[in-house]
């Protein structure tokens, strides 16, 4: 499938200042659309990054039928510029699609666009080590028609935006049991835009009282570790990584998350993908076993946790300077990223 590209009359790359990105505040020159309707995607285009236009009853804004992706590109010391597992993110993205009653995006639209969208606006890729262009797919329903059914029509867009570090410091987590993200069933497992929607007035809520992320816990007995935040999380236990299985369908399965698993598996550091409890982590904090916690997403790709709060207990994690595992970790990926090291995983796509 061709696609049609117009370019921008003057790039705004001079705006970009790598001594000061702050997350989703500049977003690159061009961004891609391509529009679905009577069961076929039509051919996408690429335009100069701005407003789009829809009727005050198009479906999506009423009913959340929206989804959408993280992803990110990397310039490598030879100045090349490699997406970070980009298929892992098309195929997750038909997960969400399917369970959101949308229509799967083929691989020439999504991976295509990508590479011609990242290759033309190659200057909004930062130089600087950790720094990247975050990569947002995204696809809403677009019927005129505030009844509700699952829509016909459907726009599937990309805008792209350099990143830094998304934390800029470690975390102070709180866990509460009022609010639960996602249940057995539900739609945990996507990156349906509702899942963040609904977790806006419990962010709030601990931000104000001092806290960066809520550790969610499960839908059924309130006492087994989910998420933080946005992120999958990851415990060191004594010698043992530990982060929360897949197998409910309430855990999104983070790209990030399956890579430190394994590289973590190839060094021979035991992980554990289990059900895990808070009485666990406290016990484990008491004995002082418990090493490191951190979050792990594209967005912040490690976000180390210095804080936890359940209850009014209050589990203080060792100084981040004594953290091993995630620290080596985090330096591995970036320097992956960076083609600092070989990627013998194959999990750099080559844009330019
Ligand atoms: C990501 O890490 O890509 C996320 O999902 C976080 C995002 C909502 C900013």
């Amino acid at each position: 499938m061709s696609i049609s590209t117009l370019k921008v009359t003057e790039s705004r790359a001079n705006l970009l200042d790598e001594s000061n990105i702050q997350f989703g505040k500049l977003y690159s020159d061009h961004m891609l659309i391509a529009d679905y309707e009577d069961g076929e995607w039509k051919a996408p285009q690429i335009l100069p990054y701005g407003d789009i236009t829809m009727s005050p009853s198009t479906t999506f804004i009423h009913y959340g039928q929206a989804i959408f992706e993280g992803i990110k590109a990397y310039k490598t010391e030879s100045g090349e510029v490699k997406i970070f597992r980009p298929h892992d993110n098309w195929k997750r993205f038909n997960i969400s699609a399917e369970r959101m009653a949308m229509p799967e995006i083929p691989e020439e639209i999504f991976i295509q666009g990508l590479k011609e969208l990242i290759e033309l606006d190659k200057n909004w890729v930062p130089n600087s080590y950790g720094c990247s262009l975050y990569i947002r797919p995204f696809m809403f329903a677009t019927d005129e028609f505030i009844g509700v059914k699952p829509a016909e029509k459907f726009r599937f867009m990309i805008i792209t935006s350099p990143a830094g570090a998304y934390y800029s410091k470690p975390t102070r987590i709180y866990l509460q049991k009022e609010y639960i993200r996602a249940f057995p069933g539900g739609i945990g497992f996507t990156k349906a835009a509702g899942n963040y929607g609904a977790a806006m007035l419990p962010s709030k809520k601990i931000k104000e009282m001092g806290y960066d992320q809520i550790l969610w816990v499960d839908g059924v007995e309130h006492k087994y570790v989910q998420e933080i935040g946005t992120m999958n999380v990851f415990f060191v236990i004594g010698n043992t990584v530990i982060t929360p299985d897949l197998t409910a369908g309430t855990i999104l399965a983070g790209v990030t998350r399956a890579s430190i698993i394994q590289l973590l598996k190839e060094k021979g550091i035991a992980v554990e993908e289990r059900p895990l409890s808070i009485d666990e982590i406290l016990e484990a904090s008491k004995k002082g076993t418990l090493k490191e916690a951190f979050g792990a997403g594209t967005a912040a790709v490690i976000a180390p946790i210095c804080e936890l709060n359940y209850e009014g207990e209050i589990v203080h994690l060792p100084e981040e300077s004594t953290w091993e595992i995630s620290a080596m970790i985090k330096k591995e990926l970036a320097d992956i990223r960076h083609g600092h090291i070989p990627d013998t995983h194959n999990w750099m796509f080559t844009v330019c």
